[in-house]
């Protein structure tokens, strides 16, 4: 794969998933770009790995003057970001009934509202420019199974779904294809940190899975590459489901 001459900026970009997207997309020549909402101090390491052609800057998605100042920091700096990939979100661990209006609001705000702002603004400029691009959202099998424990969380994941076929159908003619990754169960990131407070739920998510593996954050990169690869040139409006059969047993 050749992603030579892109440049990639990825949200929320500091996370588990996020750094193995990093890696992934700069590993096949992509410049890359990391939005997140730590200092910069965090984002030594990672920069540090990847060298060249790589930048941080820390921005909250949420605030779309601020995705929108970004998105032309990295244009002037690596080239306007042709490969975009909404992935900040958080979770907020509550029962319907028990969720706050303030919960809801936030989860709503980072995971849907800051992926609107990322690559809308994205797309817009890639067009008025005439360029083609990829936008990859990253959702989740629980945009279309709902969970009882993260209710916020699979509104948000279900949500998103249908901004990426909006999306998809609005620049298909500009040749902006746009897709979804939606994995399952990650042993990283936001899961793991549930499965680090509680061994016997990594256990019991293990089980859950048809496949009986959990995933690894350079699985989901590898796929989100996939997606970004020129060579693929008819997905769009796509789920690119990867969740080990979850889906199979749960609908
Ligand atoms: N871990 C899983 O099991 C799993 C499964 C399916 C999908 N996903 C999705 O993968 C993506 C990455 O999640 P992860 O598991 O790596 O979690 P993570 O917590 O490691 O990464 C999420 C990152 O988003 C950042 N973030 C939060 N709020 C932000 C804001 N307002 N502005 C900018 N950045 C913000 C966080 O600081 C964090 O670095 C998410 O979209 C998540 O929904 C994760």
């Amino acid at each position: 794969m050749n992603l030579q001459n892109q440049t990639a900026i990825v949200s929320g970009g500091l996370g588990d998933i996020g750094r193995a997207i990093a890696r992934e997309l700069h590993s096949h020549g992509a410049s890359v770009a990391i939005g997140d909402i730590h200092p910069a101090c965090d984002a030594k390491s990672l920069l540090d790995e990847l060298g060249s052609r790589a930048r941080y800057d820390r921005v909250d998605v949420t605030d779309a003057e601020a995705v929108f100042d970004w998105i032309r920091t990295v244009e002037s700096s690596l080239g306007l970001p042709t490969l975009v990939i909404p992935n900040a979100a958080i979770v907020t661990l509550s029962t319907l009934r028990e969720l706050t209006p303030a919960q809801w609001k936030k989860e709503l705000s980072v995971n849907l509202d800051g992926a609107f702002y990322l690559a809308l603004e994205a797309a817009h400029l890639l067009t008025s420019r005439s360029m083609p691009g990829r936008i990859v959202f990253i959702g989740s099998w629980a945009g279309s199974v709902p969970h009882a424990h993260i209710p916020a969380y699979c509104v948000s994941k279900a949500a998103l779904r249908m901004l990426m076929k909006q999306l998809a159908l609005e620049y298909a003619a500009a040749d902006i294809l746009v897709n979804e990754v939606a994995p399952g169960y990650v042993d990283a990131g936001l899961s793991g940190r549930v499965f680090e407070k509680d061994a016997s739920s990594r256990e019991k998510a293990r089980k859950e899975v048809p496949i009986g593996r959990l995933i690894d954050p350079a699985e989901v990169a590898v796929q989100v590459a996939h997606l970004c690869d020129p060579r693929n040139r008819h997905m769009t409006g796509s789920v690119l489901l990867m969740e080990g059969g979850l889906s199979l047993c749960k609908n």
